[in-house]
């Protein structure tokens, strides 16, 4: 709470709205298909980024990756007006929501969100409306923000940091596109009732509508055909019923790309791919509660969660950029997050969010200027590399953007 107070939230300006974000519910739309979200109008240089730290380790990263991406801009002509607003745990500490009506109009009204991260021990007990994660499903519900991008590339200078052998890990460049507003995280019906005999029962369903797996496994295709051609789909179609909907319809679509290589594969063989052979996926398409996992494992790969940014993506509206780590509550305040996947997130809201790919390539280019230069945060650091904190490390790569010379896009 004490970040907020230092920034610029009118307090008295944030309602309480009982009952705006209560209920998870349809979230369908069918309006054409775009791969971008159209959050600037072309020409336009100066750009609105909503940034909600949220919290634990959330207000530190945001912090760092918000001078990095007003330099990166600045130096392609860029300019913007930032609007910090509390969400999560902050948002439940000040108003007594995780999603204050105000949040969710900022965020909506900008041209891309930087989230820092959500949740905490402090409102583990919360009843589930009030917990500070519902604010994450009602920002990816409301901007229907359906196409989730995660990307894992193990960068040669961390290559010792994976758990996995150095000839196993080394050169994997992976994007996983997660579906991110429908499945068993939204379906109906939901909820824990009493069955007839009396016993409670808990219930979610998964449950996928044929626009819904057309749409993601376009932004999939799409993805595959910008990088190595490959598609790997993964479902469970040996077993749900929305998997083998999932497989049929993701197969028809295969005839309108024809240059992308499409396979299947299911979700278990896949975990175990993953960590046998990673080398061997380029683009993996999957479902929400599917990328959720694979995505964490996929992280692990490239030696920590610490270095891998995400970008949500809708048809339209502003775009949702945050890093793939949670709050870390034990090291928050302690100067000891590592930033770059913030920072990287900054870069993917560059390139996905606004169009803006030198800039983006910029902090790409700083980031491994940095690491080039040896400073690691203690989630990647390696003997006889220099340890630094999170400010260290946002001022390292600031150093970088700064005296880099970007290579061409
Ligand atoms: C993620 C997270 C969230 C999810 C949690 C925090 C609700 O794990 O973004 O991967 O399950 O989607
Ligand atoms: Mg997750």
């Amino acid at each position: 709470m004490a970040a907020f107070l230092q920034t610029n939230i009118r307090l008295n300006s944030i309602k309480i709205v009982p009952g705006r974000y209560s209920a998870l519910t349809d979230h369908q739309f069918r309006a054409p298909y775009r791969i971008r979200c159209a959050a600037a109008s072309p020409g336009k240089k100066r750009y609105n980024i909503a940034l909600l730290p949220g919290d634990g380790i959330g207000p530190e990263v945001i912090s760092v990756a918000k001078n990095v991406l007003q330099k990166a801009g600045s130096l392609e002509g860029l300019e913007f007006d930032f609007q910090e607003m509390p969400v999560g745990g902050a948002a439940l500490d000040l108003v007594g929501v995780p999603m204050p009506e105000e949040t969710f109009t900022a965020a909506k009204q900008s041209d891309a969100i930087l989230l820092g991260a959500i949740g905490g021990y402090k409102w583990d007990k919360n009843e589930k409306h009030l917990r500070p994660e519902m604010a994450l499903f009602y920002l990816r519900r409301d901007l229907k923000v359906f196409a989730n991008l995660r990307p894992a590339t193990v960068l040669p200078q961390l290559v010792d940091a994976s758990t996995l052998k150095k000839e196993v890990a080394e050169g994997v460049d992976m994007m996983i596109v997660r579906e991110l507003t429908g499945g068993i995280y939204f379906g109906e019906p939901r909820g824990i009732k009493i069955n007839e005999n009396g016993e409670e029962v808990g219930i979610s369903t998964e449950i996928y509508a044929a626009h819904e797996i057309d749409r993601i496994a376009r932004v999939a295709f799409e993805t595959a055909r910008k990088r190595r051609g490959k598609l790997c789909s993964v479902d469970k179609a040996n077993v749900l019923d929305a998997s083998i909907l999932w497989r049929k319809r993701v197969t028809a679509l295969a005839s309108e790309y024809p240059d992308v290589e499409l396979s299947h594969m299911y979700v278990d063989n896949a975990a175990m791919q993953l960590i046998r052979d990673p080398k061997q996926f380029d683009t993996i398409v999957t479902n929400n509660i599917f990328g959720d996992i694979l995505s964490d494992e996929a992280s692990m790969i490239t030696g920590s969660i610490g270095m891998l940014p995400s970008a949500s993506l809708g048809e339209s509206g502003p775009g949702l950029f945050e890093p793939i780590h949670g709050s870390a509550p034990d090291i928050a305040g302690q100067d000891k997050a590592n930033p770059l996947a913030t920072i990287l997130s900054a870069a993917m809201l560059l390139k996905y969010g606004l169009g803006e790919e030198k800039a983006a390539k910029r902090i790409e280019d700083a980031v491994v200027d940095a690491l080039n230069k040896g400073f690691r945060t203690g989630d990647i650091y390696s003997p006889g590399n220099k340890l630094v904190g999170c400010k260290e490390m946002g001022e390292e790569v600031l150093k970088s953007v700064e005296s880099k010379v970007p290579a061409t896009v």
